[in-house]
Formats: C-alpha cells, structure tokens, sequence
C-alpha cells in the first residue's frame, strides 16, 4: 500500500513540479519577450536623442575625474540685445546654459523654466548664476525672437543667436546635438531634435556640472548652492 502511494505522490508531484515551471517559464518568457519589444521601441525611439546625449553625460564624469574632455569653449555669438559677445563675456559670474529653439512646443519651454525656477530656489545666492539660452535654430531664432521669448522666463536671462556656423561651433563646444526633424516637411513649421541638457559653468568657464533634463528643480539647486561660494 506503501509503495503506490509512494508513486502516485511522486507523479503528481512531478506533474506540478513539471507543469509549474514550464507555465512559469513562458511566463518569463512572454515578460522578457515583452520588455524586450518595448526596449526596442524604447531605444529604437529614442536613438536620435541618446546619439545626442551619449556624450555629454560620461563626459562630465570624465571631465571631473580625468580632467582630459572638457565641455564648453570658444564662441562668438549675439546677444537678444544684439551684442556680439563670447564665452569671456560671462566670466565671472555662474552660468547656467541651455541649448534648444524657441519654437519647441514643450520641453525647451519646461527647462527655461525649471532654470528660472532653480535660480528663484537659490534665493539671493541665484544672483551669481546666469541663465543663457542658445538657439540650435539660428534660421528661425534671430535676436529679436531671442529677446521677446527669454523675457518671458527670467528678467536676467540671455538668449544668443548667430549664423549657422558660429551656432554649430557653440554646440559642438558643449557636446549639443541637433538636428532639423526628419520627418518635418520643409515649411515654417519644421520641429528640431536637440539633446536636453543644462550646463552649469563656473566663473572661469570651466564646466561644473551638467543636469538632465528630467532633474527636479530642488535637486538642481542643492547641487549648485554647493557648489557657489559661502
Ligand atoms: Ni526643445
């Protein structure tokens, strides 16, 4: 009586043991099957941007560690004022740099203000950073579009435009890319791809930090209040 018992067990507990992992198994299957698509599409969506933004981020890493890549530079570019100015033009003073386009319809929008709202965050010590928005779309973006859409976002920020070289010289100097959207026809209304950092550069010119564009707001001010002189 013992032994079929005994049988009996072990097969239904080898039909569990068997059925279990294998339903379990496809389970697994489908799920990674599953997050692997959406990767894919992920990646696959994304590649333009993270081609763009593949350089800055390991960059700024390998700026503070190795000191053998840097981010920022030389540029002559005018001012929403219409001043020719450069990179020495800001010396002295904090600055808190973004590249995008005036026409983006939400995330240049989003980021000048969330650098409008670090600098009010770090309450008088904001008084040392300067806010500057580039436009990677000097077509579309000439000094007088420049100045009435930074007004909208900070009393002190800069907007600066130039031609099309000295903009391309800008943005190679702080690893930006851009690039006219593929699929936009050739109108007015074309999109631009960018990628979506804020550089913060000391007085000297040298980068500090680099934030992604989905950083809170108190994150970015505690980062630079630790950064800024007592
Ligand atoms: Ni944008």
């Amino acid at each position: 009586m013992a032994l079929p018992f005994a049988v009996l067990r072990r097969d239904a507990t080898k039909a569990f043991v068997r059925t279990a992992p294998k339903s379990a198994g496809m389970k697994r299957t489908q799920i990674f099957g599953i997050t692997v698509l959406i990767l894919a599409l992920l990646i696959g969506g994304a590649a333009v941007i993270i081609d763009g933004l593949r350089d800055p981020a390991p960059r700024s890493s390998a700026t503070r560690t190795s000191g053998t890549v840097s981010i920022g530079g030389p540029y002559t570019l005018t001012s929403h004022t219409g001043e020719r100015v450069t990179e020495a033009s800001f010396r002295g003073s904090y600055q808190l740099i973004y590249f995008g386009y005036t026409f983006c319809p939400d995330v240049c929008p989003t980021e000048l203000q969330d650098m409008a709202a670090v600098i009010d965050e770090l309450g008088d010590a904001g008084a040392q950073v300067t806010p500057i928005f580039i436009t990677i779309d000097p077509d579309r973006d000439d000094p007088a579009q420049m100045a009435s859409y930074v007004e909208a976002f900070h009393p002190r920020m800069v907007g600066l435009t130039g031609t099309v070289d000295e903009i391309a010289r800008a943005a190679k100097a702080y690893r930006v890319y851009y690039a006219r959207a593929p699929d936009e026809k050739d109108d007015a209304y074309y999109l631009m791809d960018h990628s979506n950092f804020i550089y913060f550069m000391g007085p000297d010119g040298q980068n500090v930090d680099i934030f992604n564009g989905q950083m809170p707001i108190e994150e970015m001010a505690s980062r630079i209040a630790a950064a800024l002189p007592n």
